[in-house]
């Protein structure tokens, strides 16, 4: 996704700026061409010949040497850049960056580009009572009101200066996501999705659950995908291991839960909101008749246990049988064998309008893998196989397929 574009770094003088050459690594390994300019302070926290090992290109941070060889980058790179990401962004670059104030590389830079209409993403970081400071949150609200900025919030937790507030500079990780969520179309804005995700537990007992394989992967990254196109999503999530941080992405609200009944409930709550439904979590089919309060024992000369099971709710029939006008409902099936006619008949009878079938036949494909193969059915009959790929394209060829 960030492969060939042309990402600007500007770093303003904080001493976040040490997280900025990880940043600059993490989009370059994405694929993207980095070029940094900086304040003079900035390299102060941070040397030049990092940032310009890092980028693999020339830092751009002192006006007047650039004057003086004829070049004027503060032109240029705007002109080459795809975006602009400013981190971390101090009180008194902030306030500048409000008020057009232009007198160093960064800042000018800045000028050019907001006028350039690109997009732009502000990582402020700063002490806490700085932050809070009505200078500081009407420079923050300034930028916020023009539209090609995003200004991320501050996280909290430990300050340099010792204490502890709001006014960490967001993660690395969270900035490239920022970033990737800039450089994405927004054509589902104004939508909200509702994804299940993962395996449920049906508890035995305290200590004992029936389960299955499902990692969830496939799940969150339809979430991803989504949040990155601008959606509000509604992730009902199982118990999974390693889920995705959602931090750049405040419209994505992950519920979690353990059994089918909590996400049968938690998604009949979601539905009349939502206007797409994917459920693409492999909810058990049964539960134990009863959970039993205390661990169950064996007794002795016990040879054999029985497990009375009772059904779970089907939460893509219920969702398809209260559809209303205009909702759509994405399905799920993987299957061992007749694998086409069985999922095309979940598709007619849970009321579907897709369903994407995986196939554990196919190597790569399936629970826990990074990978999947899927073949796309719609209810007007059409079909669409895909090639192995990660399960982000596989997300992406989905959302583009049948939800956008
Ligand atoms: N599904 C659901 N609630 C259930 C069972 C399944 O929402 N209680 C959804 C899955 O998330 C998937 C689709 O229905 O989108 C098909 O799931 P699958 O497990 O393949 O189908 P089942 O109806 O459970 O059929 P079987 O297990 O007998 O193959």
């Amino acid at each position: 996704m960030l492969r060939a574009k042309h990402i600007l770094v500007g770093i303003s003088g904080g001493i976040a700026a040490y997280k900025i050459p990880e940043l600059i690594r993490h989009l370059r390994k994405a694929g993207a061409d980095v070029r940094v300019c900086t304040t003079p302070n900035a390299l102060e926290f941070v040397t030049e010949l990092t940032l310009r090992t890092l980028s693999g290109a020339p830092v751009y941070s002192d006006v007047f040497a650039a004057i003086n060889s004829h070049s004027t980058e503060h032109i240029s790179l705007p002109e080459w850049a795809d975006m602009m990401v400013v981190a971390p962004a101090t009180a008194n670059v902030l306030a500048k960056m409000a008020h057009g104030i232009a007198d160093d590389a960064l800042t000018t830079t800045f000028c050019t580009t907001l006028g350039a209409g690109k997009p732009i993403v502000i990582a402020p970081a700063m002490n806490d009572n700085m932050y809070n400071s009505p200078a500081t949150q009407a420079s923050l609200n300034t930028l916020r009101s023009w539209a090609n900025v995003r200004v991320l919030d501050c996280a909290e937790g430990e300050l340099a200066c010792g204490t502890s507030g709001k006014g960490r500079m967001q993660e690395p990780d969270v900035i490239a996501e920022a970033v990737r969520q800039s450089l994405t179309p927004q054509d589902l804005l104004g939508r909200h999705v509702l994804i299940t995700a993962g395996p449920t537990r049906e508890k035995i007992d305290p200590v004992r659950y029936i389960s299955n394989y499902s990692s969830g992967k496939m799940g969150t990254a339809l979430a991803l995908a989504c949040a990155r196109r601008g959606a509000h999503v509604t992730l009902i999530a199982g118990p999974m291991r390693v889920m995705p941080d959602f931090t750049a992405y405040p419209l994505v609200n992950v519920v979690h839960v353990e059994s089918a009944r909590e996400m049968h409930e938690a998604a009949l709550a979601a539905w009349p909101t939502a206007d797409t439904a994917v459920l693409c979590a492999a909810v058990a089919d049964f539960a134990p008749a009863e959970t039993a309060p205390e661990k169950l024992k064996k007794q002795p000369g016990q040879t054999e246990m029985l497990l009375r099971l009772t059904l779970n709710p089907d939460i893509a029939a219920a969702l398809g049988g209260s559809k209303r006008t205009g909702q759509r409902i994405i399905g799920f099936a993987l299957e061992t064998q007749n694998e086409e006619a069985n999922a095309l008949r979940k598709m007619h009878d849970k009321g579907l309008d897709f369903i994407v079938l995986n196939s554990l036949q196919d190597a790569g494909a399936g629970f826990g893998t990074d990978t999947n193969k899927v073949t796309i059915y719609a209810l007007s009959e059409q079909k669409r196989t895909l090639p192995l790929m990660s399960k982000q394209a596989v997300a992406e060829q989905i959302v583009s397929a049948c939800i956008s």
